[in-house]
């Protein structure tokens, strides 16, 4: 199957339609200037005030705002498809698209932009895969690495980029344990899989476009690699439980969907957990009371994770198309429209959650934040993004309590539409 053709894990179509007639028109919104990048609160708030749905002519998307519709666009996957959720915002090159365009590079839609029945079937096992028991098993684990990484970094002595010493390595090597890849592959493994986020959701030039690329096929065969390994020596890990699903039936978890899930987990799993955590200690390090207050009891750290998700969210956008005419707050919307949510702008509704833009670690609701999702495609590693965080926290806040941000900053995002974290950030202590 070409990357091109309908069930493809990629497809290279970019989505566009006009404004929706009778749709406020924004000329000016765009997720990629600098001052968007850097606060996206603020604007998101007017507009939510004074057109909570409009399109924006710079995205090419119809913008969903509020809470109460985000939430309907979510649970109603027959009418707004998330097909579109993998695809690029911006063409692909076509150098990029010709290595891309091999014959073997042939993953299919799995989860989050896999359509009904074959939606509900497929997930029925990588639900099971991420059961108690598996994240039981990995929490050894993810225990032991907070705890080296954070030797190396007092070993090297402050101040020290937290991204690269901790949240980027820490998340990354848990997801490759999950999947069952060998420790000694870590570092290639993570080239590999860097910039993927800038493929589909930012704006990559060409030659970024064709080293990531070549980077995306060299994963994909290395996944399929694992997975052929695993056929004869199984173990304990995420791959052989799929196998051997597959072979109980065949046809219920096709040999291709596997290779494909483990594909598409080393993406779903790493950066935006990265992300997280960097952006816990951008709301935690400042306050030093909320810091020294989780230092001493770390049973505050899972609401103030919730918090985090709702304030700061990784993940502030997430993206539908409609399948059938439709109308949200008011406005029609025909059939092929491309529809961007924004989950910044729910999260901080002041109608839902007082002084949204206030940071409070001990709010009854933060947990009513929509960085999950909703629905049928609700996020299928929540609890292992909560558990991860929660243990990197919990590490860092007994073992560094005077872990402090280094002062005046001048922070970078990477320019995408939907994820969002600091690309390093300054730390001492
Ligand atoms: C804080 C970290 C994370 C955030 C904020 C997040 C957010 C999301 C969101 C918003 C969706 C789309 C939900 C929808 O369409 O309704 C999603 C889907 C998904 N996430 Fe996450 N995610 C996180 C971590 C992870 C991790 C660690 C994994 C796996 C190891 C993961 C795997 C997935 C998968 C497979 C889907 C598609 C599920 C489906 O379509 O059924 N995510 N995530």
């Amino acid at each position: 199957m070409s990357s091109q053709e309908q069930g493809a894990y990629h497809k290279f179509r970019v989505a566009h339609a006009d404004a929706p007639s009778g749709c406020p028109v924004d000329h000016e919104f765009t997720t990629f200037d600098r001052e968007y990048l850097k606060n996206p609160y603020d604007r998101l708030a007017r507009i939510r005030a004074e057109h909570p749905v409009f399109y924006s002519e710079k995205l090419g998307y119809l913008v969903v705002t509020r809470m109460e519709d985000v939430q309907e666009i979510f649970r109603d996957h027959e009418q707004f498809s998330s097909e579109n959720v993998q695809d690029p915002v911006f063409p692909i090159c076509a150098n990029a698209s010709a290595v891309l365009g091999v014959e073997d590079f042939n993953p299919v839609a799995v989860m989050s932009n896999r359509q009904q029945p074959d939606h509900t079937r497929i997930k029925k096992y990588t639900s099971a895969a991420f059961s108690g028991r598996r994240m039981k098993l990995l929490e050894p684990y993810i225990k032991k690495r907070s705890q080296e990484l954070i030797d190396a970094m007092l070993d090297a002595g402050g101040p020290v980029d937290f991204v690269s010493a901790f949240g980027h390595p820490l998340p990354g090597q848990i997801i490759f344990r999950f999947l069952g890849f060998d420790e000694s592959d870590d570092a290639q493994l993570i080239r590999w899989t860097a910039n993927r986020m800038a493929f589909t959701w930012g704006k990559p030039n060409d030659s970024e476009q064709v080293e990531i690329a070549e980077n995306m096929l060299r994963y994909w065969r290395y996944c399929r690699r694992h997975v052929a390994h695993r056929v004869d020596h199984r173990a304990d890990d995420l791959t052989s439980e799929l196998l051997a699903a597959h072979d109980a039936d065949p046809e219920q978890l096709t040999y291709r969907e596997v290779e494909s899930i483990i594909y598409g987990l080393s993406f779903a799993g790493h950066e935006i957990v990265s992300n997280f955590m960097s952006n816990a200690l951008l709301c935690l390090l400042p306050r030093r009371d909320d810091w020294s207050a989780i230092s001493k009891d770390p049973t505050l750290i899972a609401n103030a994770l919730e918090e985090v998700l709702r304030f700061e969210s990784p993940q502030t956008s997430w993206r539908r198309i409609t399948r059938k005419e439709s109308s949200i707050g008011g406005i029609h919307i025909p059939v092929g429209t491309p529809v961007f949510l924004s989950l910044a702008a729910a999260n901080r509704q002041p109608e839902l959650f007082h002084s949204p833009n206030s940071f409070d670690i001990k709010r009854e609701n933060a947990r009513k934040h929509i960085s999950f999702g909703l629905g049928i495609h609700f996020c299928l590693g929540a609890r292992l993004a909560r558990m991860e965080a929660a243990i990197a926290l919990e590490t860092l806040a007994t073992r560094i309590p005077d872990l402090r941000l280094v002062d005046d900053q001048d922070l970078s995002y990477s320019a995408n539409i939907t994820f969002r974290g600091p690309e390093a950030l300054m730390v001492d202590w």
